[in-house]
């Protein structure tokens, strides 16, 4: 498997009215993977896309469409995020008791399948999960908003990567990834960084350049 770092720009940090330039434009400019951060208002307390939004973004991705469910219950919505067009569909492991099963059903619906801790969460909680995932994202902020600070979970990571051993799954990052603290989670293990606000901050679909230097002085630093 591909354990190159890859950078994932979260489009919560885009233009809500221009998502498809701005998909592009951070494509052009070097993205690697497209991350989308679907909030329910409830298991999170922000509210952003649904499956027909989702759906809407699939014609401009050209790359891998990232889709991070901060959403519970997750399994009713599973069907709809993989006709949506998901490539990665992510469930949180603390948003309901059955986060075996909900692996399973992502896998069987022909996505691949990711699972997120909360920063409270230990590392121990996918023990029994690493062979039916594909990703496993450390959240390194309270999900719910962009633009947090970061929460060093670099302990953490250094132990999943042990518990991956050779298995085929990626370790992301998602939250206060920015120059300095991308180094920090990639000599920890991570190869695939989300950032929003590192990304968008400064640059406009006018002015994409500014992704590009963005993602670069991330690249740089790392
Ligand atoms: C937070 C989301 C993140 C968020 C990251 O709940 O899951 O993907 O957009 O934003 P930054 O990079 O600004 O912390
Ligand atoms: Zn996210």
């Amino acid at each position: 498997m591909d354990r190159s770092i890859k950078i994932a720009p979260s489009i919560l940090s885009a233009d809500f009215a221009n998502f498809g330039a701005e998909i592009r434009a951070i494509e052009d400019q070097g993205a690697d993977w497209v991350h989308v951060d679907v909030m329910d208002g409830h298991f999170v307390p922000n509210l952003t896309f649904g499956p027909m939004a989702v759906k809407a973004f699939r014609p401009h991705v050209k790359t891998v469409m990232d889709v991070h469910l901060m959403i519970a219950p997750v399994d009713p919505y599973i069907d709809a995020y993989a006709e949506a067009g998901a490539d990665v569909l992510t469930a949180h492991v603390e948003a309901g008791p059955h986060i075996h099963r909900t692996l399973q059903a992502i896998r069987a619906a022909g996505m691949k399948a990711g699972v997120a801790l909360n920063p409270g969460t230990p590392a121990e909680a996918v023990a029994h999960l690493l062979d039916l995932t594909d990703l496993i994202c450390v959240m390194t902020v309270n999900p719910g908003f962009g633009g947090q600070k970061f929460l060093d979970m670099t302990a953490k990571i250094r132990t999943l990567r042990q518990m991956i051993g050779d298995r085929p799954v990626h370790i992301e990052i998602d939250g206060g990834v920015d120059p300095t603290t991308a180094p920090l989670v990639v000599e920890a293990g991570a190869d695939v960084l989300v950032a929003g606000s590192a990304v968008f901050r400064g640059g406009s679909v006018d002015q994409p350049e500014i992704y590009g230097q963005n993602m670069a002085a991330i690249r740089a630093a790392i």
